[in-house]
């Protein structure tokens, strides 16, 4: 059937504007569902496409309980893209004009803010814990997890910028869930562990500071409490174990 559900609604004239549909669905529903990459916690949406109008649109406002209210002019706009013949075109394009205006309006990358944000000298913008609680560079930090001087190497340039914004190890997922890394700072770390890369780990092996342990082990200890919000002092305690190179 392709094309037939395009012709009552034309796409918009700007290439740039928003396709409302599409950034709705990118917005509120993409955490649970894709359209034609399977099962997420909810079925895959490709399926609804031959429904009648009618019950697609009942489906839709049921899932008003889990995303909160929608005005009618939405849920008809998300039915109309779900029987769409384009779908899959409309969201990747969306996608990337989202990926594009998010891109303009962050800061250049910065690998001396990287640092400091690794460090703890200036505080991750949502309050999580410094990296070096845990984790060492170039033979400084704590020894908790896996010596990250060589990780861009590792993972690459956009492997990295995920996993530090994703966080999606266990032990990481539980202390940055309710403070989460912003793609901003990502970008910063990530730079800053390029500028790392191929070093020796110089002082591979050295005991880690006595500052350096009782930080992370205040850190743990938050965590086990329900660690929340900024704790400068241990900050401050983690900082002073680091000295700069
Ligand atoms: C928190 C997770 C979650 C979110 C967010 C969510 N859904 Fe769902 N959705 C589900 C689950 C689970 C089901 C299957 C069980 C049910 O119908 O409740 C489902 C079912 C559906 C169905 C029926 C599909 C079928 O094959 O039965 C449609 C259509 C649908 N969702 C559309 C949407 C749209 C559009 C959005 C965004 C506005 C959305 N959902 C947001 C979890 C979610
Ligand atoms: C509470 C301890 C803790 C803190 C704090 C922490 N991490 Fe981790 N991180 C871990 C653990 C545990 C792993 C899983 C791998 C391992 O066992 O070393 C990990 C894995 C990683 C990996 C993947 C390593 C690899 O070799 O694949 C990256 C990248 C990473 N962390 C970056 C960061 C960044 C950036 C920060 C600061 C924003 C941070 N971590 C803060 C505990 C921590």
């Amino acid at each position: 059937m392709p094309g037939t559900a395009r012709a009552d609604q034309p796409e918009p004239a700007a290439p740039a504007a928003a396709d409302r549909g599409a950034e709705l669905f990118l917005t509120r529903c993409t955490g649970c569902h894709t359209v034609g990459h399977g099962d997420l916690i909810g079925p895959d949406l490709a399926a609804v496409s031959p429904w009648p109008a009618d019950d697609l649109r009942a489906a839709i406002t049921r899932m008003e309980a889990k995303v909160g209210p929608m005005p009618p002019d939405e849920i008809e706009a998300l039915r109309q893209l779900l029987q769409s013949a384009d779908v899959a075109e409309r969201l990747a394009r969306e996608g990337e004009r989202v990926a594009q205006r998010e891109a303009a309006s962050l800061a250049a990358p910065s690998a001396a803010v990287g640092r400091e944000l690794f460090e703890g000298s200036r505080p991750l913008e949502n309050g999580g814990a410094a990296c070096m609680a845990c984790h060492r560079v170039a033979g400084h930090g704590g020894t908790l997890a896996a010596d990250l001087t060589d990780v861009f190497t590792r993972l690459g340039e956009a492997g990295l910028r995920s996993a530090c914004e994703k966080t999606p190890f266990p032990v990481m997922r539980t202390i940055y869930a309710r403070h989460p890394i912003t793609r901003q700072e990502a970008m910063h770390l990530t730079s800053f562990f390029e500028t790392q890369a191929g070093r020796a780990r110089a002082g591979r092996g050295f005991p880690v500071t006595a500052a350096g342990w009782g930080g992370a082990a205040v850190i743990l200890a938050g965590i086990v409490m329900g660690y929340r919000g900024r704790n400068r002092g241990t900050r401050r305690q983690l900082v002073r174990g680091f000295h700069r190179r």
